[in-house]
């Protein structure tokens, strides 16, 4: 996807012209990969665009960077404000809200200990997988590529190296044809996907891998295992292997960019009926109608831009 230039970025503590937030060659982080970043959606709602779970990705980004040791400059209240200064600013309707955080270029070697940057984009970023791929779901396939185990890069930050993993399984997933790679964890149980978690529907119960194993904590995964349980769905954290996969009623994808993602085949097995299953389409909805703002009971769920 070419990336759709707005107005500003948010750098460091000033908003500067988009061409103009540019970094160094010998940035710390571009060679060894020890930085954090965050993937958060502002929707439109009925009262103007609203950001979906700000305070919980931005949580996040602070505990991915202390999970890192890199000491961020801002309180978890300033990333807040700096991101709604930003969307005010950009003047989006709806959009894709990328921060970063990153070591500078004073020194090179693996333990230099640069200066600490921060900024935030926002881009207009339609469905990750595409539209059709929300209606009719996508075709999956288990990676070669092993989901990293917890105890090599940590799987609860988003630390950007981490993602050469996901971007390898992707690649090949693309390569051989598919839309989507599907990793397993060191144990060789099905981790998640290579951006997003995964979700399995078995005899009426909602599946998913633990929080323990190497999966990141995806706030659509946990957002949607509310959304079940207040639908009387049970939620079921477990162990799911390659062939219960294969032989699940459902399946689907969750996350920011993903958002709800229907699964219709996994390594040229169709799931269920082969299209999006009837629980899939009923988590999908719900989820869509609240980050409109369009279900007052999780309307704490969004911060409005102002
Ligand atoms: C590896 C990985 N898993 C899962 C997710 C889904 O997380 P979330 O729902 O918080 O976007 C993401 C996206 O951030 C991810 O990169």
């Amino acid at each position: 996807m070419a990336i759709p230039k707005t107005d500003f970025i948010w750098l460091d503590g000033k908003l500067v012209r988009w061409d103009d937030a540019q970094v160094p060659l010998l940035t710390h982080t571009l060679h060894y990969g020890l930085g954090v970043f965050e993937g958060i959606r502002a929707y439109k709602t009925a009262t103007g665009p609203a950001v979906f779970r700000l305070r919980e990705h931005n949580k996040r980004l602070l505990d991915s960077a202390h999970i890192c040791y890199i000491k961020v400059p801002y309180s978890l209240e300033d990333l807040n404000r700096a991101a709604l200064e930003l969307l005010r600013a950009n003047r989006q309707e709806q959009c894709y809200i990328r921060p970063l955080i990153w070591y500078g270029d004073e020194a090179m070697g693996l333990g230099a200990l640069n200066s600490v940057h921060v900024a935030i984009a926002t881009f207009t970023w339609g469905a990750y997988l595409g539209e059709e791929a929300l209606k009719s779901g996508i075709r999956a396939k288990v990676s070669s590529f092993q989901r990293r185990g917890v105890n090599s890069i940590p799987t609860k930050g988003k630390i950007t190296g981490a993602y050469v993993n996901s971007v390898l399984a992707k690649r090949e997933a693309q390569l051989a044809g598919y839309d989507e790679a599907i990793m397993l964890d060191t144990f060789g149980y099905v981790s998640e996907a290579t951006g997003e978690n995964i979700f399995v529907v078995k005899d009426g119960e909602l599946w998913t891998p633990p929080l323990g194993s190497a999966i990141l904590a995806g706030i659509t995964r946990d957002s949607l295992m509310r959304l079940a349980r207040d639908m009387n769905i049970p939620v079921v954290e477990r162990e799911i292997s390659r062939d219960m996969l294969y032989c699940a009623d459902e399946c689907f994808l969750s996350g920011t960019a993903a958002e709800v993602t229907p699964v219709r085949e996994v390594d040229d097995r169709a799931i269920g009926s082969g299209a999006s299953g009837p629980m899939t389409r009923e988590l999908q909805a719900t989820f869509f109608r609240v980050v409109r703002g369009e279900d007052p009971r999780y309307a704490s769920w969004l911060t409005p831009v102002g």
